[in-house]
């Protein structure tokens, strides 16, 4: 079997953590994969955030990259890091996975849902403008190309997991015009996907439905603009036990970056707190996109079972007494 590479962005904060502790289970489990390390601090270049040349290199080359969480720079005009990798390789769709660790008991079980976010625009499209002091406007840029990109790539996720159903989680009664348009270009397309099935639903409702019974969201695919993306990884996460828990994908046509939906943490960073899980199940679905599929069922199972141990082998944010090192090396010995 040949060699990969793959581009690591540390990040920020618990993210030399948790990366250490990725790249440990994963000399001991054996995959194939050699890691080329890529600094991204940040530069401003012409007044934009800009990463570095040799970070654009090495993912442009290797297509794939492990991330952790990057802090957002201080400093007149820097934009969020993690926001500027997305449009920088126009990772058009965020997949975020949620699916409940038999052997942690959280008041619901048996969650398994998958939600795909709109990845470069909406309100994150970073066009804010003071118009008079006390009014301020922040742009929440809806297009057709952009929409027609993650939804065409929530028809495909249908269609390769088997879920075959499309949700679109929308607030169109209200963003008539741009939530209207990402559910307009939903319709349209529905005509090229006959055997997936297309329905819709607003906000509300899903994050009502949602946190009264989750498993009814478990056999399709949500897709829903990017704030509304952002704010219903988190609301998923806390069902199954937290942040220390949920991966995701930034998928774009060429290249992908996998990486935790948490942040640093500064507040726990450097103290052995910081729980990897995240960050391995983030490598996991990157080993599948590989497809190193056995690589990533077996580092999987290994967690799964490490966390079902006990909480003497799980993170503090798991409610357990484990260290990051402890929890690593239980990963390591449950391979
Ligand atoms: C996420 C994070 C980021 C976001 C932050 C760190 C910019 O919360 O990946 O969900 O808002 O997208
Ligand atoms: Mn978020």
């Amino acid at each position: 079997k040949g060699n990969y590479t793959v581009t690591m962005i540390e990040g920020d904060g618990i993210g030399v953590e948790i990366s250490e502790a990725v790249k440990d289970i994963y000399k001991a489990a054996k995959v194939p994969i050699e890691w080329e390390a890529a600094d991204v601090r940040p530069l401003l270049i012409n007044g934009k955030t800009t990463i570095p040349e040799p970070a654009v290199k090495s993912i442009n080359k290797n297509l794939v990259a492990l991330k952790g969480p990057l802090a957002t720079p201080v400093g007149k005009g820097h934009q969020s890091l993690n926001l500027t990798l997305r449009r920088t390789f126009n990772l058009f769709a965020n997949v975020r996975p949620c699916k409940s660790i038999v052997g942690y008991k959280t008041p619901y079980d048996n969650v398994d849902t998958v939600l795909i976010r709109e990845n470069t625009e909406g309100e994150y499209s970073g066009i804010e403008h003071v118009i008079v002091p006390g009014v301020v406007q922040s742009i929440k840029l809806i297009t057709r190309p952009a929409s027609e990109k993650v939804i065409r790539y929530a028809f495909q996720h249908a269609i390769s997991t088997g879920r075959n159903h499309v949700l679109v989680v929308h607030k169109a009664s209200i963003m008539k015009l741009s939530d209207g348009l990402f559910v307009e270009v939903a319709k349209e397309l529905a005509s090229e996907y006959p055997n997936v099935k297309l329905s819709f639903e607003n906000l509300d409702n899903t994050s009502l439905k949602l946190v009264q019974n989750p498993s009814q969201y478990n056999n399709l695919v949500m897709v829903m603009p990017n704030l509304y993306g952002d704010i219903m990884s988190d609301l998923s996460s806390g069902l199954i036990g937290g942040l220390g828990l949920t991966p995701s994908g930034n998928m774009g046509d060429k290249v992908s970056i996998f990486e935790a939906v948490h942040g640093s943490a500064p507040d726990i960073a450097g103290k052995g707190l910081a729980n990897p899980t995240a960050l391995l199940l983030s490598s996991c679905m990157m080993l599948r996109h590989m497809e190193l599929n056995d690589h990533a069922s077996k580092i999987e199972e290994a967690v799964y079972k490490t966390i079902a141990s006990g909480p003497e082998n799980r993170t503090k944010d798991l409610k357990g007494s484990s260290s990051t090192s402890h929890y690593t090396e239980q990963v390591i010995k449950n391979l």
